[in-house]
């Protein structure tokens, strides 16, 4: 058994048998394994996973496309963020 997503306990059995399933980009394989969604946020298991999702559907890693990131809804400065006050506008 090989652990591909250390912080979600997330195995290669799991991730090809979730690909046999239909499950064929990097975001759906998230949302169904929880991969990349642990402390480290993907940093080790997502490119690992890209190279299984390639393999396993016979294309290049190249081709694989990453997740949709996701910015914060509306832009904060890391000032307010540090100084642990609320926004003048609430
Ligand atoms: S190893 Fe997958 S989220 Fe950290």
């Amino acid at each position: 058994m090989k652990i591909i997503c250390r912080c979600e306990d997330v195995t290669e059995e799991d991730v090809v048998k979730a690909i046999k399933e239909g499950y064929t980009t990097l975001d759906e394989l998230k949302h169904v394994l929880r991969l990349g969604m642990g402390p480290c946020q993907g940093r080790t298991c997502i490119p690992l996973a890209a190279r299984i999702l390639a393999r396993e559907t016979g294309k290049k890693v190249s081709e694989i496309e990453l997740q949709t990131s996701r910015p914060p809804v509306v832009p904060v400065p890391l000032g307010l963020l540090a100084s642990g006050e609320s926004d003048k506008n609430d």
